[in-house]
């Protein structure tokens, strides 16, 4: 197991570590720039099916419920078709509405998730078109699905999901960008745009990563509290919620995620000064919007943990701690943005003894209902 660990401490860790190699061999292969095309043998396959879908409903469980959500923003802008994002265990047990002219994305990083097989199993009934993406090569949801695309993140050993949710993310770009391209959504320029800014995705966040050192410190300073919330808008609300399962799931603090403005509605009942705040307060998303929360919470003596673009001066003089990562297009941000709230979980869940890589009551995949 040491051998595996490849010098790592605990299976997250290195997952942590290889993402920017996940990402790399996710999109490798598939962008052909200079062609100025995405292949994606699943999709080409059925692309009549994505030209002529009257919306795309995910289906997921979990992490990969979270990256559904990113996905949404990111399909939904690019693409304009809507976009709804289901738990499965909802979905299957409600008699959804659902026919021939809704294209489905199951996503599971296992491809195993009993309640994302059955609601794709019902979408499929249903007469809908099931695309999955998964991680597991074989899995079950990947041979149940009528197409698909593989994340290609390597195997995932650690409970909780941290690699497998960016290489989702990745995957589920290159899905939008080509069906936005193949509807004609997109103009070249832009199309190209963004396939630059993915590129180096994969070296941002090798950068992201050399905060390491610096979000242990603040693990330090936090481990010991017994809520925290996490707030984002936008791109990075899904990142919120991430962020926030991340924590819980391994260190047993309990925290929420919220998007920032929902916080006048509930959550800012609970800050005081015990109360730890994760911001993600990147310069393009919402900016200005973020900074009146940050402002917010300040003034309750909220402690504030804010995930900045690098060069930040306004957030910095109002938080308490702050986290750069590089600056990024905005809905390429969860790539970056989810990196140190993964080391933060990491750090707290490793500074109280617990067990990392398998927390208690989880399970790496969930076969049963
Ligand atoms: C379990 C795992 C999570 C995962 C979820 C969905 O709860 O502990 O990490 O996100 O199942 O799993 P899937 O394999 O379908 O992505």
């Amino acid at each position: 197991e040491q051998i595996e660990k490849g010098g790592y401490p605990h299976f997250m860790l290195k997952e942590i570590y290889e993402q920017p190699q996940a990402i790399r061999d996710t999109f490798r292969g598939r962008m052909r720039e200079h062609k100025g095309i995405i292949k994606m043998a699943g999709v080409d396959d059925h692309i009549d099916k994505f030209l002529n879908a009257k919306r795309l409903v995910i289906l997921a469980c979990g992490t990969s419920w979270h990256a559904g959500l990113v996905a949404e923003y990111i399909i939904e802008e690019l693409v304009r078709v809507p976009v709804e994002v289901e738990y499965a265990s909802e979905f299957r047990y409600r008699n959804p509405v659902i026919d021939k002219d809704d294209v489905v994305i199951a996503i599971s990083q296992s491809g195993e998730t009993a309640d994302t097989m059955a609601a794709m199993k019902l979408a499929k009934e249903n007469g809908a078109f099931v695309f999955g993406v998964c991680n597991v090569v074989g899995s079950s949801i990947s041979r149940e699905a009528h197409a698909g695309a593989y994340t290609h993140a390597g195997p995932e050993i650690g409970v909780a999901s941290t690699k497998a949710f960016t290489t989702q993310i990745t995957v589920l770009t290159l899905l939008g960008l080509k069906i936005a391209k193949a509807k004609g959504k997109i103009s070249t320029s832009d199309f190209h745009m963004h396939l630059e800014e993915l590129r180096l995705i994969p070296e941002k966040v090798e950068e992201a990563l050399k905060n390491n050192e610096h979000v242990k410190k603040i693990a330090e300073v936090y481990k010991d509290a017994s809520n925290c919330l996490y707030l984002g808008r936008g791109f990075n609300f899904p990142v919120a919620l991430e962020g926030a399962l991340k924590l819980k799931e391994i260190s047993y603090i309990h925290a929420e995620g919220y998007p920032a403005a929902e916080m006048k509605h509930g959550p800012i009942a609970l800050i005081d000064e015990q109360m730890p705040v994760v911001v993600i307060a990147t310069r393009r998303g919402h900016y200005d919007k973020i900074v009146s929360n940050i402002q917010e919470i300040k003034s309750r003596k909220g402690k504030i943990i804010a995930i900045v673009t690098k060069g930040d001066v306004t957030v910095k003089e109002l938080a308490d701690h702050v986290i750069e990562v590089p600056e990024v297009m905005d809905s390429m941000s969860p790539l970056l943005t989810t990196i140190p709230l993964q080391l933060l979980s990491y750090h707290i869940a490793v500074m109280l003894g617990k067990n990392v890589d398998q927390p208690r009551n989880l399970a790496k995949s969930v076969t049963v209902e």
